[in-house]
């Protein structure tokens, strides 16, 4: 079983502290969302999860972490300047704002693909809108004024300027952590004495003025991404490719995420964007609840083979059909030497390019769990992995008032916490601290009784059996462990 659907997951997330409505005591705005305390842990460990696998595990990945705000020129070559745009329509009648692509895609029938459509989008041709008949979602009117594109990236103005538009000054939050990988791809390979095939790992904030942000956590206009560029000689992008497909499709479910809720995406060739050969999405069912099936899925993540265009264009050499440099900007030239063949060349990107918030939201929508108990009420069960679970386990008094047991129980949990996030918690009855910790995900509630007092041991109790479990205090930091690893 997983979440029915998104609304179930927003309102256990406010309920228990995962994500809560960004400045919400100022109305809020839309769609930002601020992440707790558990949403916080939850976060760092699908953060740890990515850069433990890639950059630990694996001995050919490089970490980074490149400034939001860079040179402006770096988004005028990498092609966002020019083409990282919405087709925005307005309604006439109600003055209603939308997205030309995502409105064809729910109500009209030209557009079978499913994932993010914006990425270097082309202009809307003509009024298709007026064409599939498709009405204003808020107003019933089809009066649609023609798309035009709408730059995604923030600006901002760098330095103390008198003017807030001093061309000189502008600067944009990125839109993507990609670029700053790209522009110091010689720095890393020259200070860690990398060859090829070797990649560039980063985790950050990217920022995108979503014309139509929605649907909770899914599409933000601030967001997180993990990011790598793998770099490899062109006849070995295809295969390489096929590989970080089948890893990451690894990676997700060993997060988790059930096989039967992803699927792959192949883009076609209209839909690739400028930079890329193939690209591959993998799409989770985000919308459970929708009754055509086709539409349940969206983008979780894309694999692109990006080719050479990344290098290339942040290079000073390349040279247009006129022989005029295609980037005259640049100090410095990209291409790799191949010592091997004496060859040199542009090296072939692989990049995989996975959201964290949407992450996070595919892994509390197929943890999501409900079970009648034996008084027949529906209890919430979060069944995430241990590696997942914010809180490993519980210590929980069964006398709050009897001060020896508190005193035991808060003795155990500092024990336990320098090896596993542990948490005491005496502010209710044992059923309801035990269906608390449930609800968010807690693998193991350790209970301490009148009876620990003397035989010097405690229950256990699973969060997805409700068996418990008497364990010696002495054994019970190795017996948690080699149950979390399990
Ligand atoms: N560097 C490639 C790139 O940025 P993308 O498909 O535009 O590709 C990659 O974004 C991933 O980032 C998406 O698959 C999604 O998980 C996440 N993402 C993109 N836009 C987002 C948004 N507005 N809100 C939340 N996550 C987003």
């Amino acid at each position: 079983m997983s979440a029915p659907n998104i609304e179930t997951i927003v309102s256990l997330s406010k309920r228990r502290g995962f994500v809560y409505p960004a400045s919400e005591i100022y109305g809020g705005l839309g769609s930002s969302w601020d992440y707790g305390p558990l949403g916080v842990e939850l976060a760092n460990n699908i953060k740890n999860s990515f850069w433990r696998s890639v950059v630990y595990e694996r001995d050919d990945i490089e970490g980074l972490d490149s400034a939001i705000i860079q040179n402006r020129l770096t988004w005028k070559y990498s092609g966002h300047e020019e083409t990282f745009s919405d087709p925005m329509v307005d309604c006439r009648a109600c003055k209603s704002r939308y997205r030309e692509d995502k409105l064809l895609e729910e109500f009209g029938a030209s557009t079978d693909h499913i994932g993010e459509g914006h990425t270097f989008a082309s202009e809307g041709g003509g009024n298709s809108l007026k064409e599939a008949r498709i009405k204003c979602p808020n107003c019933g009117e089809i009066d649609w004024t023609e798309p035009r594109p709408f730059n995604l990236m923030f600006r901002t103005t760098v330095g103390a300027v008198s003017a807030d538009d001093d061309p000189a000054a502008l600067a944009y939050l990125r839109p993507e952590t990609a670029q700053g990988i790209f522009t110091n791809f010689a720095n890393v390979l020259n200070t860690s004495r990398r060859k090829l095939p070797f990649g560039i790992a980063q985790i950050g904030k990217a920022f995108r003025n979503e014309v139509t942000p929605g649907n909770f956590i899914f599409r933000t206009r601030e967001f997180e991404q993990m990011e790598i560029e793998y770099f490899v000689k062109p006849d070995e992008a295809p295969r390489a490719h096929q590989e970080w497909i089948d890893g990451f499709d690894r990676w997700l479910q060993s997060l988790g995420i059930s096989k039967a809720n992803l699927k792959h995406y192949e883009q076609t060739k209209e839909e690739l964007a400028h930079y890329s050969e193939r690209t591959v999405d993998i799409l989770y069912r985000f919308f459970p609840e929708r009754e055509n099936e086709a539409k349940q899925w969206d983008e979780l993540m894309g694999i692109a083979n990006r080719t050479d265009f990344d290098l290339r264009v942040h290079s000073k050499k390349p040279e247009d059909a006129d022989g005029k440099r295609i980037n005259p900007d640049s100090t410095e030239d990209l291409s790799y030497f191949d010592t091997a063949t004496n060859e040199r060349f542009y090296p072939y990107i692989i990049e995989p390019s996975v959201g964290v918030n949407r992450t996070l939201l595919a892994v509390m929508m197929d943890a999501y769990e409900e079970r009648i108990n034996d008084k027949g009420e529906t209890r919430v069960i979060l069944k995430l992995t241990p590696e997942m679970a914010p809180i490993k386990v519980a210590v929980l008094p069964l006398a709050k008032n009897k001060p020896e047991i508190v005193e035991m129980a808060k003795r155990l949990k500092k024990d336990l916490q320098p090896t596993m996030r542990a948490v005491y918690d005496d502010t209710g009855g044992i059923g309801k601290l035990y269906a608390r910790q449930d609800e968010i995900g807690t693998p193991f509630c350790v209970t301490i009784d009148h009876e620990s007092l003397t035989d010097n041991a405690v229950t256990v109790r699973d969060r997805d059996t409700w068996e418990q479990e008497r364990i010696s205090v002495e054994e019970l930091k190795n017996y948690l462990q080699m149950r979390l690893r399990a």
